[in-house]
């Protein structure tokens, strides 16, 4: 089994000013209606957990600047962000139209998402995906050379960026190049179904260091790369692999978040109002309790099975009806994808139906909202919530399922998991479940509204240890020091 790297940080490895690359950016500009330009901040678990790392420790974020006004206010593509308070450097990667459609739209998010969710049957692999996948991570590497230099360590983020590792190792042999995994690694069975899959482990194998969530993802991909590659030597236990006079660590390195920020931004958070305002034209006084989901529209995330097992729930328990509200907030995501579009479309129709069938006039069973917010508001919402149901049929790790508890500042709270989260390996405390176990995920969100004060207490206790146990800085620390290791 790879090792967990809990035991040797060397705090001074950290640089003191960090190069990461990743595809999506923290921040966009975007041009309004009116031609004004406004700011807007990513969704997803990469940027939300990166950005309070590069504000302390400063550096250069290099990303795709996917804004319609990201050049416009960029010198040479560079901007200081945030743009409330600058602490480091965003160098955008302009893409073409075609590059966004082969490389985003299609490899990455047509092979790789689906290939590592072990969602195969939803791959779909042009040959021009594969062309654009290839130019685009030729682009990074040409971006990085710009603002890193010689001997700057350079820590590449996630499956869209598997092969610029190797490209900037052509040029610079000498440097020391990252890589993390924020998504699953799939078993060899399911890799094989890649039609590039030595040369996506040849671009990661040329880094120093491979970070994932899970040592079951981290074991994964060392036997993939066995399976690949006859030449290698790969030692599991250890955690290396030695081909071609490189030596690779790969790590479990789960990934944290912020347990400070959130905290702070919880017990400041004005709770009644943030009710009043996602309630909406609901009942929105007191008395009726939250349970909560928050998710990007993404068809990993188990949200019609969530839906239909809160209808059973309805359903054997009328008593329970007009007792609490199931807030979902969505984010829209990768809408360039019929499949995506799709999951939307079906997620509103199955909020309808469930509305149509329980809902009373002071009562609607479910509030869906796609409002954009700020995390301040997000936080007084976790904590205004009872209740999290957080049921992906796969997930890397899921931020949602470690900011909830630590946003629980008033000691009450309860989480539903899926066990097949990255999350469910490290989180000690929630009540798991099966994703597609309808049934089960009823009888969860039932047991979580009637934990006894007791129960109910130690759960939240035990996990908001286990999330502060994996803070954010800690995560950075330990990748860094994993290059360090004799
Ligand atoms: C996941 C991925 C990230 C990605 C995020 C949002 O968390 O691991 O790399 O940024 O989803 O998806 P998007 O396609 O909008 O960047």
């Amino acid at each position: 089994m790879a090792p967990e790297l809990s035991e040797t940080v060397h705090g001074d490895a950290v640089p003191d000013s960090l190069v990461v690359v990743s595809n999506r950016e923290p921040y966009s500009h975007e041009r309004g209606d009116g031609g004004e330009i406004r700011v807007q901040s990513a969704a997803g678990g990469l940027t939300s957990a990166l950005d309070p790392v590069m504000q302390s420790q400063g550096g250069t974020w290099v990303a795709w600047g996917s804004g319609d006004a990201d050049m416009a206010v960029a010198d040479e593509g560079i901007v200081r962000v945030p743009p409330s308070d600058p602490a480091y450097d965003l160098k955008r990667v302009p893409l073409s139209e075609a590059a966004v459609q082969g490389y985003y739209y299609g490899y990455a998010n047509q092979v790789l998402w689906p290939l590592c969710h072990e969602d195969t049957g939803r791959m779909w692999a042009e040959p021009t995906y594969w062309e654009q996948y290839r130019a685009v991570n030729e682009q990074f590497a040409e971006a990085v050379d710009t603002v890193a230099d010689p001997g700057q360590p350079v820590w590449f983020q996630d499956y869209h960026l598997a092969l610029a590792p190797r490209l900037v190792r052509e040029r610079r042999p000498a440097a020391t190049l990252l890589q993390f995994w924020h998504i699953p690694w799939p078993a060899p069975s399911v890799f094989q179904h890649c039609p590039h899959s030595d040369a996506l482990l040849d671009g990661l194998l040329a880094c120093d260091v491979i970070g994932f969530h899970t040592a079951g993802y981290a074991e994964q991909f060392l036997h993939c790369v066995d399976n690949a590659f006859s030449a290698a030597t790969v030692d599991t236990d250890a955690g290396t692999v030695t081909r071609n006079d490189e030596l690779t660590r790969v790590v479990a390195n789960p990934l944290g978040i912020d347990v400070e920020g959130v905290r702070d931004r919880a017990r400041t958070a004005d709770v009644g109002s943030v009710r009043d305002t996602v309630l909406g034209g609901s009942r929105s006084d007191t008395s009726v309790r939250l349970a909560l989901g928050v998710e990007r529209l993404d068809y990993s995330k188990g949200i019609p099975e969530r839906i239909e097992a809160l209808a059973h729930l309805w359903d054997r328990r009328p008593d329970l009806r007009g007792e609490f509200t199931y807030v979902q907030k969505a984010s829209r995501t990768r809408e360039g994808i019929a499949a995506y579009r799709r999951y939307r479309t079906d997620v509103m129709e199955a909020v309808e139906r469930v509305n149509d069938r329980f809902g009373t006039d002071d009562w609607q069973p479910i509030v869906y909202t796609e409002a954009t917010l700020d995390n301040e508001t997000l936080a007084g919402l976790y904590r205004a919530a009872e209740v999290a149901l957080v049921t992906p049929h796969r997930d890397g790790m899921n931020l949602v399922a470690h900011e909830y508890p630590v946003a629980c500042v008033d000691g009450d709270g309860a989480l539903v998991l899926s066990e097949l989260a990255g999350a469910a390996t490290h989180l000690d405390g929630a009540l798991t479940i099966n994703p597609h176990d309808i049934e089960a995920i009823a009888d969860a969100i039932e047991r979580a509204l009637e934990l006894d004060e007791a129960d109910a207490s130690d759960r939240l206790s035990r996990l908001q240890h286990s999330v502060e146990a994996l803070d954010s800085a800690q995560w950075v620390a330990r990748q860094f020091s994993a290059g360090q290791s004799p």
